[in-house]
C-alpha cells in the first residue's frame, strides 16, 4: 500500500484531534457515533447505509461505498473523500443513518456534530457541496419533498466562508417554508478547522406554536424557527414530532454551487471530516 504524503497527514492529524460528544450538563445522550475503527475500515453498516444513485439536485457525482470515498480514518473520525478519475468522473459519498429520532413531547432533544473540511484553499473547491443534515423519515415509506420534512445543520458550498441551516417542509413551490428556498441563514466560517454544529428542539412549552428549532455553530445561536412562525401544525410536526435521520454527503456540482472547474481537486484536501454524530436529550 502506497500513502501519499497528504493521506499520512490526514491519517495523522485525525488521531491527533478525533474529539468525542462531550457531556452536557442536564442532557443525557441518547445515541452516538464516534466511528472507531482501523484506517480503510467501512463505517457500521448496522447504524450507515452508503447510499448509491442519487442526483437531486443536478449534481454529477457517483456515490459510492468505496474506501477510497468513503472510510474510517483509524483514528476515531469519519472521512468523506471526493475522488477525480483520469477519465474527469466524479465520485463522492453519502451515508444515512438507519436510525431515526423523534424530538420528544415536553423535553429538548439535541441534534450535534463535529465536523472539519480538507485543507485545500477555497479556489480549488468549485463545485463541492458538503452537508450534514436530516430527513423525516416519513420519506422512506414513500412521502415526498419537502411535505417529509428537512433540516440542515450546516451546508456549504464551493469552499466558501459561510455556512447554512436550514429548514424545509410543506408543498413545492413556495409554501410556508417557502420553497425551494427554505427557512434558512447563513453563518461566517472562516476556517475548515473543527466546529461543532448543533440543531435543538425545544418541546418544553408543550405548545406546538411556541415550539423552538434553533442552530448553534459552536455553542452560538445563528438561526431559529418556530412553529408560530411556520404556522401550521401538521407541517410544524413533519420538522419538530417526528422521526428524522441523519446524512452526511458531499455532492459535487448541481443547482446550487455550479459544477467543477478545472481548478478544482479531489482527495483529503476536499474531504469532509466527522468526528461524531450524537443526539442528547434533557
Ligand atoms: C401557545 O403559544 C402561542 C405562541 O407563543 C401563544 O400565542 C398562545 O397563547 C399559546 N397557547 C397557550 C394555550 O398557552
Amino acid at each position: 500500500m502506497r500513502f501519499t504524503t497528504s493521506a499520512i497527514l490526514a491519517i495523522l492529524s485525525a488521531l491527533g484531534s478525533a474529539v468525542t460528544p462531550p457531556s452536557i450538563d442536564g442532557y443525557s445522550i441518547v445515541w452516538k457515533e464516534e466511528f472507531w475503527g482501523g484506517a480503510g475500515d467501512s463505517v457500521s453498516s448496522s447504524n450507515w447505509d452508503a447510499v448509491l444513485g442519487i442526483n437531486t439536485n443536478n449534481d454529477i457525482q457517483t456515490y459510492t461505498d468505496s474506501n477510497s470515498n468513503v472510510q474510517i480514518s483509524g483514528g476515531g473520525t469519519l472521512q468523506l473523500v471526493p475522488q477525480k478519475s483520469d477519465a474527469g468522473i466524479w465520485t463522492s459519498a453519502r451515508l444515512e443513518s438507519t436510525g431515526s429520532w423523534t424530538p420528544a413531547a415536553g423535553k429538548t432533544t439535541r441534534a450535534q456534530g463535529n465536523i472539519r473540511f480538507g485543507s485545500n484553499s477555497q479556489s480549488t473547491k468549485q463545485g463541492m457541496w458538503p452537508a450534514f443534515w436530516m430527513l423525516g423519515d416519513s420519506i422512506r415509506s414513500g412521502t415526498g419533498w419537502p411535505m417529509c420534512g428537512e433540516l440542515d445543520l450546516m451546508e456549504t458550498v464551493n469552499g466558501l466562508p459561510t455556512a447554512y441551516g436550514t429548514a424545509h417542509c410543506g408543498t413545492y413551490p413556495g409554501g410556508v417554508c417557502n420553497e425551494p428556498t427554505g427557512k434558512g441563514n447563513a453563518v461566517a466560517l472562516n476556517d475548515y478547522d473543527w466546529h461543532t454544529w448543533s440543531m435543538e428542539w425545544d418541546r418544553t412549552s408543550n405548545n406546538w406554536s411556541s415550539e423552538t428549532i434553533t442552530w448553534y455553530l459552536d455553542g452560538n445561536q445563528f438561526h431559529q424557527i418556530t412553529g408560530s412562525g411556520v404556522g401550521d401544525e401538521a407541517i410544524w410536526g413533519t420538522l419538530a414530532h417526528s422521526p428524522m435521520y441523519f446524512i452526511l454527503n458531499i455532492a459535487i456540482g448541481g443547482d446550487w454551487p455550479g459544477n467543477p472547474n478545472d481548478a478544482t481537486v479531489g482527495g483529503y484536501g476536499a474531504m469532509m471530516e466527522v468526528a461524531y454524530v450524537a443526539v442528547y436529550q434533557k
